[in-house]
């Protein structure tokens, strides 16, 4: 019986391979398809392990979709790609919205993207303004919002579509995949239904989440064979006639009800077809009976039916022991995941008086390729181990004494704090410091560095660990600025009650710095050597 499984699952295995997102059909071809593939299923294999893991009754399937589509229409949040999925007619327009938005979703949470988005349609509103725009451009847009390759990939394939491809979005899953830089199986898949109504499954985090626990899936949700059922468990529950609000639906879903921890599933509109939940409350059931005794004869309310009939060596079934505390989330399972890499950057924020003695800030960008690519940041120094801090304080010197043509010392740097980012692979601590030249004709030695303005600054492309060291030092400025008012009032209270100002354990600022403080003037003002 086993061995009919793995024949039945290889074979959907290579024609999904063969096939590759070409599964996607017209909707017509799709429904007869679907109908068939679920009636195969139902009379060749009824009680193979394979059922227990998939749909196999095309009137469960019709109830699924039905059930899940009506909580949809009433559910759904309006979100700005959705509207724009629904309300432009331009083909060409409408894809080109929704690739946007499924680069911004990989990876970023639906609350974030919103701002981001509605910024970006509003300022390249077609494929061909954004192709006009400059990489520099994009990366400002994009600063914030966290795995920088992306915006560069979209950047990238609009100027190929409009180099290469007559100005026009590919109309099909497959070829978005394979003509769209940065543009994945799932994200063909999404684009491809959302925009284009192909009828094609499409499977992210949420859906893996959904069909696993609907199907009690509960291997390595990352191993082929997974990932493989629930592409073809997703290919047999899209509606054809709905296929990209189905998708979306099914994302919803996971996103707000079958959520990752504490999910709501008493308000799930497919808990009726849900494997985990009705194994929980069987478990739950059988346990209450045993804590009675067994005298109690009466059959379980839920039928405990189901089970796969080959758990030992499914390749689908969890090999860990069910957790009773879990309950739904015993499914998905994930492989433990790497710890980060820890890090440590020495970094120093070098200001001079600008124009009206407005001061500047000295930025340099990072490498065209690897993590932040392109960006802008302050002078920084990965720290190796083996290296010195003080030796290593002398590198960061001298690579900012080369770019901005100025001598320097590492005893000018002056320690600010701290800060810790975590990316998605590496845990980064950037060692901050700063420096303040006095000379405003320091010229940059480098076409990668520049003087920024605190506006500028605050538009141009920077990772999110600039703008907390930005914050970090405006923090500082503000404890310093409060100390500050504080030894002046005590200073005030004590000349009129002829009492000695307490001392305070914080280092006081003399009578010079009694003015207002600002994140320059707390920088030590260094002179220059050259
Ligand atoms: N995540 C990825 N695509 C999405 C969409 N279209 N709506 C909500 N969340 C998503």
């Amino acid at each position: 019986m086993w061995c009919l499984f793995v024949s039945r699952f290889r074979s959907t295995l290579q024609k999904n391979k063969k096939t590759g997102l070409e599964m996607v059909e017209t909707a017509k071809a799709k429904r007869k398809r679907s109908k068939t593939a679920v009636k195969e299923e139902e009379t060749t294999n009824a009680s193979s392990p394979s059922t227990y893991h998939t749909f196999h009754d095309t009137a469960d399937v019709a109830l699924l979709r039905s059930q899940l589509l009506s909580w949809y229409d009433k559910e759904q949040r309006e979100l700005p790609w959705r509207t724009l999925a629904v309300t432009e007619s331009d083909l060409n327009i409408r894809t080109y919205a929704v690739w946007v938005s499924e680069i911004m979703l990989q990876q970023t949470q639906v609350a974030t993207v919103i701002s981001y988005y509605n910024k970006w349609i509003k300022r390249w509103p077609t494929v061909q303004d954004l192709a006009a725009a400059t990489l520099e451009e994009v990366n400002q847009m994009w600063a914030g919002l966290g795995y920088y390759s992306r915006g560069k990939r979209l950047h990238e394939g609009a100027q190929k579509v409009v180099s290469e491809l007559n100005g026009q979005m590919p109309r099909t899953v497959d070829s978005l995949l394979k003509q769209l830089p940065g543009v994945g199986r799932y994200t063909a898949a999404a684009i491809g239904s959302i925009a284009l109504g192909q009828v094609t499954g499409a499977v992210d985090g949420n859906l893996i989440r959904v069909l696993c626990r609907l199907r009690a899936i509960g291997a390595d949700s990352t191993s082929p064979a997974v990932t493989e059922a629930l592409w073809s468990l997703a290919n047999i529950l899209v509606d054809p006639e709905r296929p990209g609000d189905f998708n979306q639906a099914m994302m919803e879903l996971g996103a707000r009800v079958c959520t990752p921890k504490a999910p709501l599933c008493s308000q799930c509109p497919v808990q009726s077809h849900c494997h985990s939940y009705r194994k929980v409350h069987v478990k739950q059931e059988k346990n209450s009976r045993k804590l009675l005794g067994k005298l109690d004869r009466k059959p379980l309310s839920l039928p405990d039916i189901e089970d796969c009939m080959n758990s030992g060596t499914c390749p689908l079934c969890p090999s860990e022991p069910w957790d009773d505390e879990l309950g739904v989330q015993n499914f998905p399972r994930k492989p433990a995941k790497k710890p980060p890499r820890v890090e440590r950057t020495l970094t120093c924020v070098v200001i001079r008086p600008g124009e009206e003695e407005e001061d500047e800030y000295l930025l340099t960008q990072r490498p065209n390729k690897g993590l932040l690519a392109g960006l802008w940041e302050f002078p920084s120094l990965l720290q190796e181990e083996k290296t010195s801090d003080v030796k290593q304080k002398q590198a960061l010197c001298s690579e900012i004494s080369r770019i901005s043509g100025t001598r320097l010392t590492d005893s000018l740097l002056q320690y600010v704090g701290e800060v810790v980012h975590i990316f998605s692979h590496i845990h980064q601590t950037y060692v901050v410091h700063s420096v303040r030249l006095k000379d405003s004709d320091t010229q940059t030695q480098s076409e990668n560095a520049q003087w920024l303005n605190r506006s500028a600054l605050q538009e141009a492309a920077v990772s999110t660990g600039v703008k907390k060291i930005v914050k970090l030092c405006d923090s500082v400025v503000s404890q310093k600025q409060q100390t500050s008012k504080d030894a002046k009032r005590q200073k005030h209270v004590g000349t009129k009650t002829g009492k000695k100002p307490q001392s305070s354990k914080k280092p006081r600022l003399s009578a010079a710095d009694s003015r207002q403080l600002s994140l320059s003037s707390f920088f030590k003002t260094v002179k220059q050597e050259s």
